[in-house]
This record gives C-alpha cells, sequence and structure tokens, in this order.
C-alpha cells in the first residue's frame, strides 16, 4: 500500500519547479522550492517538528505538556500541527499585524492565540517573546520553543531542505535565495549547500528593503514574516542566534512594492499563488539570474502560500490603499494631489514622544501657512528626516482638540503628545480615485488625509485639494 501511517511523515519533501519568467534560456534556470506543499503549508513544519521531537529527546517537553512560541504565524502552525498530531496543548502569541486567516489557521488547529500589539521595543515586557516566555514559564508542563534562538530550527532544515535540494538537483545548484526571518532555512540549507560543494554554492538573502538585516533602518514593512524590524526605541538588537551570517555571502535589500507586484504576477501568469516573502525571494533571485549564464542554477525558497494572504496582497482595495497599485489614470488620482517630485520631501507628522506645547506650536504654523492644522503622529524615526511608513502613523493630533483639552485642564503643555492622540487620520494610496477618497473623507468627517505611495506616508491632502483635482 501507499500510504502513510502518520501525517509527520508528510511534512518537507517540497518539489523543484522551474519558473518561467526568467525566459529564453539567456540567463540561468529558476526553481522554486514549494513549501507551501509541505503537510501543514509553509516552509515552518520543519522546524515546528524537530524542535519538538528535540525537546521530546531533551525532557524539557514531556507528555501532557504544553508548546508556547511568540510568531507571526506560519512557526505556529507548524508547532501546532505537529503539537494536535502528537497530543500537546499549544499557545501561541502573534502581533496584530498577523492576517486574519493566519490566527484562524491556529485556532483551527485547537491553539490557544494570545494577539499582543507589534512594533513594541524589544525590552517591553509586552513585546510578544517576552509574554510567550513569561507564559511557558508560568504554565505546568509549558515548553518555550523559541525559534530564534533554537538551534533545532536550523538543524531542521540542515538535515532536510539542504539535502533534498541537493538531491533534487543532482548537485547542480549553484545559488540559493532565501529571505531570512529567524534565519533558520538560509543558515541550515545554506550551510548544507555549502558543504556538499565545497563552498562553490553562494547564499543570498532576499531581504525587506528597510529591514536591518540587508542594512535598513528597521522602520516597519509590509511583507510578513520576514526580515528584521527595529523599533526605534529598542537598545539591544541582537540578532537571532538561528541566524548565522557567515552562511550568507549577500543580502539584496527588495522593496515591498516589487515583491508584492511579483507575487501577484505569479499567480496570474503561472498558477503559482504564494505569500509576500515569496515575492521578495523570488524578486532577488530573479535578479541573480540575470547576471548568470544557463550553466548555473538558482534556487528559491517559496516559504507558503498567497492563500493566507487573500485579504491583503490579493486584494485591489487593500493593495491601492497602502500604495501598491498605480490606479485607473483615466480618472484624476489621489497621487495627482502630490506629484512624484513631492514625494521625496519629509511628511509633516509629530513625533509621539514630542509634548502637547511642540506639537500646538507646529499646529499653529499649519494654520498661519493656511492649512488644516491637524497632524499625523507615530514613533521618532531612527534616521532623522526618513518617510514613516503607513504602519507608523498611529494617531494624530488636531489644533482643536489639543486647545479645547488644555482650556478644560485635560492637558498640559508638557504632557507627551502620545497621552492625548486621536485616531489616525484616514489614509488613500497614490492610485485611488480622487472621487472616491473625497467622498470617504467627508463620510468621515476629515478634512484632511495622508497619502501613501509603496507603504510610506508621502503627503498630506486635504479636501479643497481633492475637489481642485476634480475640477
Ligand atoms: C512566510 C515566511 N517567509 C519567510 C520566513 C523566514 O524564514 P526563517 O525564519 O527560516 O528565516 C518565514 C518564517 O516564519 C515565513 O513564515
Amino acid at each position: 500500500m501507499d500510504v502513510h501511517e502518520s501525517l509527520l511523515e508528510l511534512i518537507g519533501n517540497t518539489p523543484l519547479v522551474r519558473l518561467r519568467t526568467p525566459g529564453a534560456g539567456r540567463t540561468a534556470p529558476v526553481y522554486a522550492k514549494l513549501e507551501y506543499l509541505s503537510a501543514g503549508g509553509s516552509v515552518k513544519d520543519r522546524p515546528g517538528l524537530r524542535m519538538i521531537e528535540e525537546a521530546e529527546r531533551s525532557g524539557a517537553l514531556r507528555p501532557g505538556g504544553t508548546v508556547v512560541e511568540a510568531t507571526s504565524g506560519n512557526t505556529g502552525a507548524g508547532l501546532a500541527m505537529v503539537a494536535a498530531a502528537k497530543g500537546y496543548r499549544t499557545v501561541v502569541v502573534l502581533p496584530d499585524k498577523s492576517s486574519a486567516e493566519k490566527i484562524a489557521t491556529l485556532r483551527a488547529y485547537g491553539a490557544e492565540v494570545v494577539v499582543r500589539p507589534g512594533g513594541l521595543p524589544l525590552e517591553d515586557p509586552e513585546h510578544i517573546v517576552n509574554l510567550a516566555r513569561r507564559i511557558a514559564e508560568q504554565t505546568p508542563g509549558g515548553w518555550f520553543a523559541q525559534q530564534y534562538d533554537n538551534p533545532a530550527n536550523p538543524d531542521a532544515h540542515y538535515r532536510t531542505t539542504g539535502p533534498e535540494i541537493w538531491r533534487q538537483t543532482e548537485g547542480r545548484v549553484t545559488h540559493l535565495v532565501s529571505c531570512v526571518g529567524t534565519g533558520g532555512t538560509i543558515s541550515g540549507t545554506g550551510r548544507f549547500l555549502k558543504e556538499a560543494s565545497d563552498g562553490a554554492v553562494r547564499v543570498i538573502g532576499a531581504d525587506p528593503a528597510s529591514s536591518v538585516y540587508s542594512g535598513g533602518d528597521g522602520r516597519p514593512y509590509f511583507v510578513e514574516a520576514a526580515g528584521r524590524f527595529r523599533h526605534p526605541e529598542t537598545i539591544d538588537d541582537s540578532w537571532p542566534v538561528s541566524f548565522h551570517r557567515e552562511v550568507v555571502d549577500e543580502l539584496l535589500p527588495i522593496a515591498d512594492r516589487d515583491a508584492l507586484l511579483t507575487i501577484r504576477r505569479l499567480a496570474r501568469e503561472e498558477g503559482l499563488l504564494v505569500g509576500g516573502s515569496s515575492g521578495t525571494a523570488v524578486t532577488a533571485a530573479l535578479r541573480v539570474a540575470a547576471e548568470l549564464g544557463p550553466e548555473q542554477l538558482v534556487v528559491v525558497m517559496l516559504p507558503d502560500s498567497g492563500r493566507q494572504y487573500l485579504s491583503k496582497y490579493f486584494n485591489d482595495d487593500w493593495m491601492l490603499r497602502n500604495g501598491f497599485l498605480d490606479g485607473d489614470a483615466a480618472h484624476p488620482l489621489v497621487g495627482d494631489a502630490v506629484p512624484a517630485e513631492l514625494r521625496e520631501r519629509p511628511l509633516p507628522y509629530l513625533h509621539h514622544r514630542s509634548t502637547v506645547g511642540q506639537a500646538l506650536d507646529a499646529l499653529r504654523a499649519r494654520a498661519a501657512a493656511g492649512a488644516d492644522p491637524v497632524l499625523p503622529a507615530g514613533p521618532a524615526p531612527v534616521a532623522p528626516g526618513r518617510q514613516p511608513t503607513a504602519l507608523e502613523l498611529l494617531g494624530a493630533a488636531s489644533l482643536e482638540q489639543l486647545a479645547a483639552a488644555l482650556a478644560q485642564g485635560k492637558a498640559a503643555p508638557t504632557d507627551p503628545i502620545a497621552d492625548h492622540l486621536t485616531a489616525p487620520l484616514p489614509r488613500f494610496g497614490t492610485g485611488e480615485r480622487a472621487d472616491a477618497a473625497l467622498a470617504e473623507l467627508t463620510a468621515a468627517g476629515c478634512d484632511t488625509a495622508v497619502v501613501v505611495h509603496d507603504g510610506h506616508g508621502v503627503g498630506l491632502v486635504g479636501a479643497a485639494e481633492l475637489k481642485a483635482l476634480l475640477g
């Protein structure tokens, strides 16, 4: 019989499929490793299984125990699937930017899900890693998987992903391209391929453009689960022990927009429905392959399926709102109010650590210049003058509301503005139609919105400007 005794036998052993896009045989062939075909639907089944097996072996996890992890989703699903198959309880702590589909998947496996705000400094006790550690300590039989620092994570890839690629390509692989989150995939797979090829295989990390791994300032980005975010108030940003930097020859920064447009093309042109980090990796792989000849062979890791992101990357409204689509130029667009040459200017906004007094000065200056006296607010930037991403604009302040709070004694000029913010300003992507944006702005009772291009706030637009655009 061709049968399996356990689902756990169906983890890994994923196929390599050639991407057609590079075309014409001029460049090196690029083979995609389809990790969404693993039993739990992602590259994280492998470390999920190995980390649990190692914990069982060491006695850290015993029958009736509870698996606890902090994760943006896939590791939780891998662990929850293996835990369900082996009879353990699972608790997963994840950041609120995780897609609804990922959270629902965890609950479907019977995991208890704790959602906490993402984007906190590492030292904050409410940071998901600190919270997961506490939950594990306080739960009888609790075991914290700790994928960032657990050697079983890269080891899973050293033992399975690397050997599979070597065998599948008959040792002809010359380049490995992978995203870096915990670093487990690239470190374990890369190390195996380097050893097997006597150091000939080049290992390339594909990184979201602002991730610190490739030299970015760590501001948030929209591709989930890859790269490394750094909160401006994080003091000690030690990289994960699971990331063996010495295995990686090069790290290529890839803009969110390029990554997301790439996966939309892969779905439509090749029938490959994959997640955002696959877009980051494929964009990098195509760039690498373009410099190579047909005798070389690139393998790119596609960590998960696009089904987890249908409400985001494959949803035109979401893509438009975040400035990732150009929109229909037959109509006046929001972006026409902030022409491309003006998008490099810093967005006027308030640092959330500034005081009410400083905010009032900035708002009065806007009023004196004839602008609507409201401003978006968010964390102080790591690099002065850089554009905050739309993900950082956590609130807003208006002259009217602050003046009223002062008059009523509810605010003092020395208070941090963070304590007195209102809801974030509405935001519209550059590709959205100006008429629809104006209607939405009016319905929200606001006069000003943030204009977003490529995920970044690039300007403020008032109702009057939108009306002027519409003639
Ligand atoms: C979708 C996705 N892409 C990329 C990664 C990064 O993989 P690694 O943590 O092995 O570096 C992950 C890890 O969770 C992931 O879930």
